[in-house]
Protein backbone atom coordinates (compact mmCIF):
# COMPACT_ATOMS: atom_id res chain seq x y z
CA UNK A 1 0.00 0.00 0.00
CA UNK A 2 1.19 3.28 -1.07
CA UNK A 3 0.43 6.11 1.68
CA UNK A 4 -1.70 8.65 1.14
CA UNK A 5 0.10 11.87 1.05
CA UNK A 6 -2.38 13.33 3.36
CA UNK A 7 -0.79 11.21 6.41
CA UNK A 8 2.65 12.84 5.72
CA UNK A 9 2.20 16.06 4.62
CA UNK A 10 3.66 18.89 6.48
CA UNK A 11 2.59 22.22 4.57
CA UNK A 12 1.24 22.87 1.45
CA UNK A 13 5.13 24.51 0.08
CA UNK A 14 3.89 25.92 -3.01
CA UNK A 15 0.12 25.73 -4.34
CA UNK A 16 -0.56 24.58 -7.98
CA UNK A 17 -2.26 28.18 -8.25
CA UNK A 18 1.54 29.98 -7.51
CA UNK A 19 3.06 26.69 -9.70
CA UNK A 20 1.04 28.19 -12.67
CA UNK A 21 1.06 31.88 -11.96
CA UNK A 22 4.47 31.81 -11.65
CA UNK A 23 5.43 29.40 -14.72
CA UNK A 24 3.26 31.50 -16.83
CA UNK A 25 5.97 34.54 -16.06
CA UNK A 26 8.77 32.58 -16.70
CA UNK A 27 7.26 31.28 -20.33
CA UNK A 28 6.49 35.21 -20.81
CA UNK A 29 10.00 35.60 -20.07
CA UNK A 30 11.51 32.67 -22.38
CA UNK A 31 9.16 33.91 -25.02
CA UNK A 32 10.53 37.38 -25.03
CA UNK A 33 14.35 36.69 -24.56
CA UNK A 34 13.94 34.13 -27.41
CA UNK A 35 11.76 36.42 -29.82
CA UNK A 36 13.11 35.54 -33.62
CA UNK A 37 14.62 32.30 -32.17
CA UNK A 38 13.75 29.07 -31.80
CA UNK A 39 14.06 26.96 -28.80
CA UNK A 40 15.63 23.35 -28.34
CA UNK A 41 13.83 21.85 -24.79
CA UNK A 42 15.75 19.67 -22.92
CA UNK A 43 13.67 18.39 -20.35
CA UNK A 44 15.55 15.84 -17.47
CA UNK A 45 13.51 12.56 -16.46
CA UNK A 46 11.88 12.14 -14.90
CA UNK A 47 11.27 15.11 -11.83
CA UNK A 48 10.93 17.64 -14.96
CA UNK A 49 7.89 16.32 -16.89
CA UNK A 50 5.10 18.25 -15.41
CA UNK A 51 7.02 21.42 -15.39
CA UNK A 52 7.99 20.86 -18.94
CA UNK A 53 4.48 20.24 -20.31
CA UNK A 54 3.11 22.80 -18.31
CA UNK A 55 6.30 25.18 -19.36
CA UNK A 56 6.17 24.99 -23.13
CA UNK A 57 2.12 25.07 -23.70
CA UNK A 58 2.70 28.85 -22.37
CA UNK A 59 6.10 29.54 -24.49
CA UNK A 60 5.08 31.56 -28.17
CA UNK A 61 8.32 30.79 -29.65
CA UNK A 62 8.62 27.55 -31.79
CA UNK A 63 10.12 25.05 -29.88
CA UNK A 64 11.29 21.40 -30.15
CA UNK A 65 11.47 19.03 -26.98
CA UNK A 66 14.13 16.59 -26.31
CA UNK A 67 14.42 14.33 -23.54
CA UNK A 68 17.61 13.16 -20.98
CA UNK A 69 17.51 10.57 -18.19
CA UNK A 70 20.46 11.38 -15.52
CA UNK A 71 20.62 9.06 -12.56
CA UNK A 72 22.00 11.20 -9.75
CA UNK A 73 21.00 9.75 -6.36
CA UNK A 74 21.69 6.47 -5.92
CA UNK A 75 18.82 3.71 -4.95
CA UNK A 76 17.46 4.82 -1.42
CA UNK A 77 20.06 7.20 -1.04
CA UNK A 78 18.50 11.03 -0.47
CA UNK A 79 21.55 13.05 -1.45
CA UNK A 80 23.54 13.46 -4.51
CA UNK A 81 26.94 11.72 -4.32
CA UNK A 82 28.45 13.67 -6.64
CA UNK A 83 28.35 11.29 -9.58
CA UNK A 84 25.48 11.04 -12.23
CA UNK A 85 25.60 8.51 -15.11
CA UNK A 86 23.60 9.66 -18.45
CA UNK A 87 20.84 6.53 -18.96
CA UNK A 88 18.99 8.27 -21.61
CA UNK A 89 21.03 10.57 -24.02
CA UNK A 90 19.38 13.18 -26.68
CA UNK A 91 17.77 11.75 -29.86
CA UNK A 92 19.36 14.95 -32.39
CA UNK A 93 22.31 17.07 -32.79
CA UNK A 94 22.08 20.49 -30.17
CA UNK A 95 24.64 21.60 -33.13
CA UNK A 96 24.05 25.85 -33.70
CA UNK A 97 20.57 24.98 -31.79
CA UNK A 98 19.28 27.24 -28.75
CA UNK A 99 19.11 24.79 -25.75
CA UNK A 100 17.03 25.22 -22.42
CA UNK A 101 17.45 22.92 -20.31
CA UNK A 102 14.24 22.24 -17.58
CA UNK A 103 14.41 20.63 -14.56
CA UNK A 104 12.47 20.25 -11.43
CA UNK A 105 15.23 21.17 -8.80
CA UNK A 106 18.77 21.68 -8.26
CA UNK A 107 20.11 20.37 -4.88
CA UNK A 108 23.94 20.01 -4.99
CA UNK A 109 24.20 20.99 -8.71
CA UNK A 110 26.00 17.99 -9.95
CA UNK A 111 23.48 16.74 -12.16
CA UNK A 112 23.04 20.02 -13.96
CA UNK A 113 26.86 20.51 -13.95
CA UNK A 114 27.66 17.25 -15.55
CA UNK A 115 24.84 17.69 -17.94
CA UNK A 116 25.96 21.16 -18.73
CA UNK A 117 29.63 20.06 -19.09
CA UNK A 118 28.61 17.22 -21.78
CA UNK A 119 25.94 19.51 -23.81
CA UNK A 120 28.71 22.20 -24.37
CA UNK A 121 30.92 19.59 -25.74
CA UNK A 122 28.35 19.42 -28.96
CA UNK A 123 28.46 23.06 -29.85
CA UNK A 124 24.77 24.64 -29.59
CA UNK A 125 24.19 28.09 -30.33
CA UNK A 126 23.35 28.67 -26.50
CA UNK A 127 23.05 26.70 -23.53
CA UNK A 128 20.89 27.90 -20.55
CA UNK A 129 19.21 26.16 -17.91
CA UNK A 130 15.25 26.61 -16.27
CA UNK A 131 15.07 25.21 -13.24
CA UNK A 132 11.03 25.39 -11.08
CA UNK A 133 12.99 24.86 -7.96
CA UNK A 134 16.48 25.76 -6.51
CA UNK A 135 17.83 24.55 -3.16
CA UNK A 136 20.14 26.80 -2.82
CA UNK A 137 21.84 26.33 0.38
CA UNK A 138 22.54 22.52 -0.93
CA UNK A 139 24.34 23.94 -3.75
CA UNK A 140 28.07 21.50 -3.80
CA UNK A 141 29.04 23.16 -7.27
CA UNK A 142 27.92 26.17 -9.15
CA UNK A 143 25.73 26.00 -12.06
CA UNK A 144 24.69 29.27 -13.93
CA UNK A 145 20.81 29.14 -13.85
CA UNK A 146 19.13 31.59 -16.06
CA UNK A 147 15.23 31.11 -15.33
CA UNK A 148 14.50 30.12 -11.42
CA UNK A 149 10.82 29.74 -10.46
CA UNK A 150 10.98 29.62 -6.64
CA UNK A 151 13.85 29.44 -3.97
CA UNK A 152 13.02 27.36 -1.32
CA UNK A 153 14.61 26.09 1.41
CA UNK A 154 16.57 22.91 2.97
CA UNK A 155 13.28 20.64 3.22
CA UNK A 156 12.36 17.03 1.94
CA UNK A 157 9.41 18.32 -0.86
CA UNK A 158 7.37 16.17 -3.08
CA UNK A 159 4.58 16.36 -5.84
CA UNK A 160 4.63 18.15 -9.14
CA UNK A 161 7.34 16.02 -10.63
CA UNK A 162 9.17 15.30 -7.47
CA UNK A 163 8.89 12.10 -5.86
CA UNK A 164 9.20 10.14 -2.64
CA UNK A 165 10.00 6.01 -3.26
CA UNK A 166 8.77 7.08 -7.24
CA UNK A 167 5.38 8.00 -5.93
CA UNK A 168 3.32 11.10 -5.61
CA UNK A 169 4.99 13.20 -8.75
CA UNK A 170 1.55 13.16 -10.24
CA UNK A 171 0.16 16.04 -7.01
CA UNK A 172 -0.30 19.76 -8.92
CA UNK A 173 1.19 21.28 -5.87
CA UNK A 174 4.30 21.04 -4.12
CA UNK A 175 4.36 19.89 -0.48
CA UNK A 176 7.33 18.96 2.70
CA UNK A 177 7.49 15.97 4.27
CA UNK A 178 7.27 15.48 7.76
CA UNK A 179 9.75 12.72 7.85
CA UNK A 180 8.47 11.23 11.10
CA UNK A 181 4.99 10.56 9.50
CA UNK A 182 6.45 9.50 6.26
CA UNK A 183 6.25 5.71 5.40
CA UNK A 184 8.12 3.96 2.31
CA UNK A 185 6.58 1.94 0.79
CA UNK A 186 7.02 -1.88 1.11
CA UNK A 187 9.07 -4.22 -1.52
C1 LIG B 1 16.60 14.99 -8.88
C2 LIG B 1 16.26 16.22 -9.69
C3 LIG B 1 17.58 16.57 -10.32
C4 LIG B 1 18.58 16.14 -9.28
C5 LIG B 1 19.04 17.33 -8.51
O1 LIG B 1 16.52 13.90 -9.72
O2 LIG B 1 15.28 15.96 -10.66
O3 LIG B 1 17.81 15.90 -11.53
O4 LIG B 1 17.92 15.22 -8.41
O5 LIG B 1 20.01 16.97 -7.57
P1 LIG B 1 21.49 17.52 -7.56
O6 LIG B 1 21.44 18.98 -7.86
O7 LIG B 1 21.93 17.23 -6.14
O8 LIG B 1 22.29 16.76 -8.56
P2 LIG B 1 16.49 12.38 -9.21
O9 LIG B 1 17.85 11.82 -9.28
O10 LIG B 1 15.77 12.30 -7.90
O11 LIG B 1 15.70 11.64 -10.36
P3 LIG B 1 14.18 11.81 -10.85
O12 LIG B 1 14.08 13.17 -11.50
O13 LIG B 1 14.00 10.70 -11.83
O14 LIG B 1 13.30 11.71 -9.62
Amino acid sequence: MVQPWQDFIDETLISSEALQTRIQELAQQISSDYAGRELLIVCILRGGVMFTTDLIRKISVPLAVEFMAVASYGAGARRSEGEVRITLDLNTSIAGKHVLIVEDIIDSGHTLASVVELLNTRDPASLYICTLLDKYERREVEVPIRYTGFRIENKFVFGYGLDMDDYYRNLPFIGTVNLKKYVPPAG
